[in-house]
């Protein structure tokens, strides 16, 4: 906001991170953002606080607060309303509070209630953004989807105005009810998820025929209804939004009666987590029980490349569940390693790839990072105590590192030994 030259003062109730963002400091990886969060402080345009009475005179408020999932799967909203309570007594009349956080379909309405007893008014807009290409998805969204009380056009107004750079591009923008813009939010991330898991079924398929995953999205990807975007086979989905997603649009379908409706948002998450049991599989067929004592090495810890992200990583489970088997893990990655050793302490840390497999009996690639694909395979031939690799986000080049001499299996072709007649 601060860069399409907006005053902003941003607010958190962590004054610790209040202070470093002043300086410019951003608090975790995100490619770009330190220089977009350095040029706003140093505009004057971009303050941070502590304190949420600063919200005091602003025009717009944003509500980016997290929901993480609570114990039973719903979204735990109970720091979204205590941000809400806390930031009213500095809300004045005509003023507009913006909600981006991720919500089961009927909280904005309920957030609505208590902003308009001040005089101001809600609009529900969702974010969209991926991580890793957070400013690019921020400043130049496919959609723009507004939630608002029927007939609010004032607010529409606001929000054409404060977005009116990037309006410009003509880029779709639709104005809703609140529970439609909720909804969008979370289908959307249900649908990836889906798309995902699709592909991940079909691997299944094909590691027990023959077929190769990748040539099969390839195929199916130039239909443009079907398209060949998130159609990637290998590890599935983790991170801090598909899987919580999935499973706050469950307990929320059931809540409202219609829990059938998305049942199948059950198997969705049933076939990603196959995809880490087949991965720990694939190890243990290879090792069999010289696994006790090996040493694995893990390359790539956050939930996707360009991402320091490990909450819900598939490699971070992958990683511990063959620590627990036995196997001596030795792991690298080129933003997580801080983050992944606060959660799994029990593995060993490396800061490069060629580190991380020195004498290795496996190595297995989780996530696929640029570095990973561009490793030379003849050039860590000699690295390694076994060249075996498992690819599990098949984004090797098989041929390239089976000509040098590496066995390659990967998620979503057959291991020789484990094809069926067809
Ligand atoms: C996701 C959505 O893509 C965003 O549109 C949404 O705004 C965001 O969640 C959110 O709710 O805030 P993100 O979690 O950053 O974004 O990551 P994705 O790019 O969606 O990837 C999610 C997971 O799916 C990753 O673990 C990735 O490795 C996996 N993935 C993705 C695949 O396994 N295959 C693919 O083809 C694509």
């Amino acid at each position: 906001m601060a860069s399409l030259g907006h005053d902003v003062v941003g607010i958190d109730t962590d004054d610790s991170r209040a202070v470093s963002l002043s300086r410019g400091i951003a608090p975790f990886h995100e490619p770009g953002l330190p220089e977009l969060l350095r040029e706003g402080v140093n505009s004057g345009r971009l303050t941070f606080s502590g304190d949420i009475s600063d919200a005091y005179g602003a025009r717009v408020h944003f509500l980016a607060i997290g929901t993480p999932q609570g114990p039973s799967g719903a979204a735990d909203l109970s720091y979204l309303f205590t941000a809400v309570a806390e930031l009213m007594p500095f809300v004045q009349a005509g003023d507009v509070v913006v909600g981006k956080s991720t919500v089961p379909v009927g909280v904005a309405a309920r957030i609505a209630d208590v902003v308009e007893s001040a005089g101001a008014r809600l609009v529900w807009n969702p974010e969209f953004l991926r991580e890793g290409l957070a400013i690019r998805d921020t400043l130049s969204p496919d959609r723009m989807v507004y939630g608002v009380r029927e007939g609010d056009t004032d607010s529409v107004a606001v929000l054409d105005d404060l977005y009116s750079q990037i309006l410009l591009s003509g880029m779709p923008r639709m104005v809703t009810d609140f529970a439609t813009s909720e909804l969008v939010k979370v289908a959307a991330n249900a649908f990836l998820a889906t798309k995902i898991s699709f592909i991940n079924a079909m691997a299944e398929i094909a590691e027990v025929t023959g077929a190769d995953i990748t040539q099969l999205a390839d195929a199916l990807g130039q239909d443009p209804r079907i398209g060949r975007r998130f159609l990637n086979a290998g590890l599935g989905f983790g991170g801090g939004c598909l899987p919580k997603d999935i499973r706050g649009f469950i307990a929320r379908a059931e809540e409202l009666g219609v829990g059938e409706s998305v049942s199948f948002l059950r198997e969705v998450e049933a076939i990603n987590l196959r995809r880490r049991d087949r991965a720990v599989q694939l190890v243990r067929n290879e090792l069999g029980p010289r696994l006790v004592g090996a040493t694995v090495a893990v390359l790539g810890l956050a939930f996707k490349p360009d991402s320091d992200d490990v909450r819900d990583s598939p490699a971070i489970d992958v990683a511990r569940r063959l620590s627990a088997l036995g196997a001596r893990v030795v792991a690298t990655d080129p933003h997580a390693i801080t983050a992944a050793r606060a959660i799994v302490p029990e593995i060993e840390f490396r800061a490069t790839a060629h580190e991380a497999m020195e004498g290795a009996d496996i190595v297995v690639v989780l996530t696929e990072w640029a570095d990973y694909k561009e490793l030379e395979p003849a050039g860590i031939l000699t690295l390694v105590s076994t060249p075996t690799v498992i690819d599990g986000r098949n984004c090797l080049d098989s041929d390239s590192w089976s000509a040098a001499g590496w066995r390659v299996l990967s998620l979503g072709r057959a291991v020789p030994a484990e094809l069926v007649a067809v």
